[in-house]
């Protein structure tokens, strides 16, 4: 690993009631590099993003993390400095808790808020990044009776609001409808445009969901990597046929992947 890589996998593997359902794979992702991980259903995705954000102890190998060695260091402080949002996440916030609590929060690495004295600072960092995600008049209602489109938004503003070094998206498009996709996907991208934006690793089994802006591309197959790097030479209808097991025509444009099947 160089020292400047936002995480390093060496040789990691997961192994669940006995069997490998991981690995080994090895890669390394950069500052500012935003990557996708394809690859079909169980193929290991949310998986390896537990892994990366240090939420399971991989089976072998090992995972560096913003320079910290998974395993030599403060996993509570480490977590600060990585923003989640997928299923696990939603199953950490509490159902009653209102949505502009939800996110200022995770501030403090916490659920549920509490007796805490939030800065302004903090209260205005909340309300901007419920902004940016569309959902800044959501803010007073509770948690728990969000639609799961609405959910995803606070999620992905939870997630920024301790402003991480290094941002896990497992899915954040799954279960919108085609303008909710296309609004959240404007949006994502509209927000990576700043240099300041952390790296980010999204994961999604629809290439349509690829957000522009996507750098880099990892094609996931049976816990293995079939293919990783620069994200057009990746994202091919060749690459993407094999690890779908399906004839797929992928074609590019403006930024986007679009998949049809063929024959
Ligand atoms: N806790 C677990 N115990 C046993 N098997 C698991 C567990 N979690 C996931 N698996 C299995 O590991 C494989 C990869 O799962 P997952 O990472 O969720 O895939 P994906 O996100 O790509 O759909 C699947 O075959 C799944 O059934
Ligand atoms: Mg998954």
């Amino acid at each position: 690993m160089t020292s400047t890589s936002v995480l390093s996998v060496n040789d990691v593997s997961v192994s669940r009631a006995g069997k490998n359902i991981l690995g080994p794979i090895n890669f390394e992702i950069m500052p500012g590099e935003r990557w996708v991980i394809l690859g079909p259903n169980g193929a290991g995705k949310s998986t390896l993003l537990q892994v990366l954000g240090t939420k399971l102890f991989p089976t072998k190998g090992t995972v560096t993390v913003l320079g910290k060695e998974m395993g030599k260091v403060d996993l509570f402080e480490l977590r600060t400095r990585i923003g989640t949002c997928g299923a696990l996440t939603n199953e950490e916030i509490p159902y009653y808790e209102k949505v502009h609590d939800v996110v200022l929060t995770a501030a403090y690495a916490i659920s549920g808020r509490w007796n805490e004295v939030y800065d302004l600072w903090d209260e205005s960092r909340a309300m901007a990044l419920l902004t940016t995600f569309g959902v800044r008049e959501l803010g007073g209602r509770i948690y728990g009776t969000l639609s799961e489109g609405e959910r995803k938004r606070v999620q992905i503003a939870r997630a920024l609001m301790t402003d991480p070094e290094l941002l896990l998206l497992d899915e954040p498009a799954g279960g919108l409808d085609v303008g909710g996709r296309e609004d959240l996907l404007r949006r994502f991208t509209e927000f990576s445009r700043d240099p300041l934006a952390p790296a980010t690793i999204l994961v999604t089994h629809h290439i349509e969901e690829i957000p522009v802006g996507t750098t880099h591309a990892l094609l996931l197959k049976d816990g293995l990597i079939a293919v990783s790097g620069p994200a057009e030479s990746v994202i091919t209808s060749e690459h993407i046929s094999a690890v779908f097991d399906t004839s797929i025509s992928v074609t590019f444009d403006s930024g986007r992947f679009f998949a049809r099947a063929t024959g």
